[in-house]
C-alpha cells in the first residue's frame, strides 16, 4: 500500500514538474531582446527599406520565446486569433480563377525588408509558393519545407469545407497551426482575398493542372 502510495506521488510530482517547465519560454527575454537588437542594427538605413518588417506581433513573439513549441493553451488561443481576423473577398467566392491563381503561386516577389531597386509601383507580390511546395507536375524547381500539393484537389475533391479550408491556411496558416514555418500570406497584406482565392482555385479545381 505504502509503495503503491508513493509511486503515485512520485507520478504527480512528475507531471506537476512536467507542466511547470513546458510553460515557461525556453527562450530568455534578456537575451532575445538583444538578439533582435542586433538583427535590427545590421541593417544599415538606406533607401527602399521598411524596417517594419522586423516588428514581432504577438503570435510571432510567443512562437519565437517557445522556439515553436507552445503549451497547448497558448497554442489553441493563437489559432483561435489568428481565425478571427481572417478576412474574405467583397463577393464572398473563395474559388477564383486556377489560372491567375498559378501566376500568383509561382510569383516570387513578395516583402522583403530592403531591396537594391526600388519596388515596382504596382507593388504586385506573389505567394512564392513553389519556394517551400510543389503543385504542377511539370513544375520542377520546387522546395521541400511544406508538403507537395500535386494532386491536392483530386486527393480531397473540391467541396466547400476543402475550399474554405484551403483558401483560410492560404490566409493565416497559423490559423490551423499555432507555429506554422509558413507565411501568413493574407493576414500580412502579401496577398489580397482575391488573389488567395485565386490561388486555392489552382489547387482545387478539377481543370487545374495540379490535379491532372
Ligand atoms: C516558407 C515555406 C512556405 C511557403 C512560402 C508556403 N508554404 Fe504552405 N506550408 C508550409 C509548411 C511548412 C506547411 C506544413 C505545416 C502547416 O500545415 O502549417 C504548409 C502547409 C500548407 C498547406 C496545407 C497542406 C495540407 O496538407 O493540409 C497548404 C494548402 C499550403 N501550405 C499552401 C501554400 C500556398 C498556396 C502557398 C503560397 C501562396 C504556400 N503554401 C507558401 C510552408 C510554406
Amino acid at each position: 500500500m505504502k509503495f503503491k502510495q508513493t509511486l503515485l506521488l512520485a507520478a504527480l510530482t512528475l507531471a506537476a514538474n512536467g507542466v511547470a517547465i513546458a510553460d515557461k519560454p525556453v527562450v530568455d527575454a534578456k537575451l532575445k531582446a538583444q538578439v533582435d537588437k542586433i538583427i535590427a542594427l545590421s541593417f544599415l538605413p538606406g533607401e527602399n527599406q521598411d524596417l517594419s518588417r522586423l516588428k514581432q506581433d504577438e503570435t510571432l513573439q510567443t512562437c519565437n520565446q517557445y522556439r515553436d513549441n507552445v503549451p497547448e493553451k497558448m497554442a489553441a488561443a493563437i489559432m483561435e486569433r489568428e481565425a478571427k481576423a481572417i478576412k474574405y473577398p467583397a463577393d464572398g467566392k473563395l474559388m477564383g480563377d486556377w489560372k491567375t491563381g498559378e501566376k500568383y503561386y509561382k510569383m516570387g516577389f513578395a516583402y522583403r525588408i530592403g531591396t537594391v531597386e526600388p519596388d515596382k509601383a504596382d507593388k504586385d507580390r506573389g505567394g512564392n509558393c513553389y519556394a517551400c511546395h510543389s503543385a504542377d507536375p511539370k513544375e520542377v524547381a520546387f522546395g521541400t519545407i511544406g508538403p507537395g500539393l500535386t494532386g491536392y484537389g483530386k486527393l480531397r475533391g473540391s467541396g466547400d469545407d476543402i475550399v474554405k479550408y484551403t483558401y483560410e491556411k492560404i490566409y493565416n496558416a497559423q490559423a490551423y497551426n499555432a507555429c506554422s514555418q509558413m507565411p501568413r500570406l493574407g493576414h500580412n497584406g502579401i496577398l489580397t482575398p482575391e488573389k488567395i482565392a485565386h490561388i486555392t482555385a489552382f489547387l482545387v479545381s478539377p481543370d487545374s493542372p495540379v490535379n491532372k
